[in-house]
């Protein structure tokens, strides 16, 4: 085995994960959670009782694989998963997953990502790249193969590392390759444990305390600071990137990470900014947090309107809290109308209006705007649609922001 990178993943699967946990838990996260994708790329309208098949590319022990595959089955079982992978070690463990949760929508590729338009598996109306493209030696190249395979209407889930907000790291990984040279990887780890207990207080690792990756596991430790290959990008390369594989960025993910509003409260310099385009804004509001440790986006063709996100425009939007409990959220906002949130030590408090309780209270994935007002009206006659609206806007503002709050206007995932 040639490569440094395939080498680091058959002896560590990433992430480190037991397939016997299935059975207590699915593991959901950004990008890919099926809600999701459709609120950011599908305009809330894709209806996915119809074919779909979703590419998770550089799939590791399965994560994203198994949460489509999940989802799909769930919802009818037409949805199609292909997970693809250099390591063999990492498709085992994600293939024992799917057995133990008797998936039977997932098919199991060994092979690299840029080979994709060669591989005869077909084109995919979603695919998912989570924290492979920075490890690739021409990103470019890999996001091109992926860009091939890539149905319209169609878009990714991207997740590439951060410049920022890894800030600490890289100084970490040269010292580990001085200290490390001619040593095996398993005795660099142990090398890298001593180093993190003696490192300065000066240091910019010691100094960032949103890396907390390393204590999980081993795997999570190498792939942190014995990388042989890994790269960070600002959002400017990365909408280079994007562009070059002829993909536009339709969405960060938080939203609310890269809009300069979220952390600069002065009038002034926010009208300075005005004449600034989305990802611009993006990039402004990256250098401004300092914090951003991976960037998740979505992307889709350049020039085709695809990957439109949904808007709560109209009375038969049906509003899904992704993953937060409506109930314990309704609870927290009867007591104070409030919003409190860290993002990665950026503490934010968004005042929301008095309705917002009994709003998030009536959100089931399956009400729509004008079912909630109808609710609502039902104790409080007098609000009308505009009012409603008005303060459904601002909690969507706040929520959606944080991308706790996504739409959809078919039947929901
Ligand atoms: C950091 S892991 C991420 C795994 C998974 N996407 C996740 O987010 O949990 C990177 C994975 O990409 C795979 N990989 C690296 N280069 C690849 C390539 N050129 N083609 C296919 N897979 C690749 C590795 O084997 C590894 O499993």
């Amino acid at each position: 085995m040639d490569d440094p990178v395939q080498a680091q993943y058959e002896a560590y699967p990433y992430p480190a994960r037991d397939p016997r946990d299935e059975a207590r838990r699915l593991v959901t996260g950004s990008p890919s959670e099926l809600a999701e994708v459709n609120n950011y790329l599908f305009a809330g309208r894709r209806d996915f009782s119809r074919p779909f098949r979703a590419l998770v590319a550089g799939g590791g022990t399965g994560d994203a694989t198994i949460m489509l595959g999940q989802q799909l089955a769930d919802r009818g079982g037409v949805g199609e998963v292909v997970y693809l992978d250099l390591s063999t070690a990492a498709r085992a463990t994600a293939e024992a997953r799917a057995e133990a949760r008797g998936l039977t929508n997932i098919t199991f590729v060994t092979g690299a990502l840029e080979d994709l338009p060669s591989l005869g598996l077909g084109t995919f109306d979603y695919i998912d790249c989570c924290g492979v493209l920075h490890h690739l030696e021409d990103p470019a190249a890999g996001l091109r193969a992926l860009a091939a395979v890539l149905n319209d209407p169609g878009g990714m889930g991207l997740m590439l590392y951060g410049e920022y907000g890894r800030t600490g790291i890289y100084p970490m990984q040269a010292m580990l390759r001085d200290l490390g040279r001619g040593l095996k990887l398993e005795d660099r780890i142990g090398l890298a444990r001593r180093l993190m207990a003696a490192l300065p207080e000066t240091n910019w690792l010691r100094r960032n305390p949103y890396l907390g990756d390393h204590e999980k596991s081993d795997a999570e430790l190498v792939d942190l600071f014995l990388h042989s290959r890994d790269r960070a990008f600002t959002v400017p390369q990365l909408a280079e990137l994007a562009g070059s594989a002829e993909l536009d960025i339709v969405a960060f993910v938080e939203p609310a990470r890269y809009e300069p509003a979220t952390y600069l409260g002065d009038p002034n310099l926010l009208a300075c900014l005005e004449g600034l385009n989305r990802v611009e804004r993006a990039g402004f509001a990256e250098a401004l947090a300092g914090n951003i440790k991976k960037h998740v986006v979505y992307v889709a063709k350049t020039g085709t309107g695809n990957g439109r996100m949904a808007r709560p425009e109209r009375p038969e939007a049906v509003p899904i809290l992704g993953r937060l409990p409506a109930a314990a959220l309704a609870g927290a906002l009867k007591r104070e109308a409030v919003l409190k949130v860290d993002l990665d030590g950026v503490a934010l408090r968004l005042p929301l209006p008095g309705l917002a309780s009994e709003i998030v209270a009536r959100i089931d994935g399956e009400k729509s705007l004008g079912e909630i007002h109808a609710t609502l009206q039902e104790h409080r006659p007098t609000l009308d649609w505009l009012a409603f609206k008005a303060a459904f806007d601002r909690v969507y503002e706040a929520l959606g922001g944080l991308n706790h709050l996504w739409i959809c206007y078919t039947k929901c995932p």
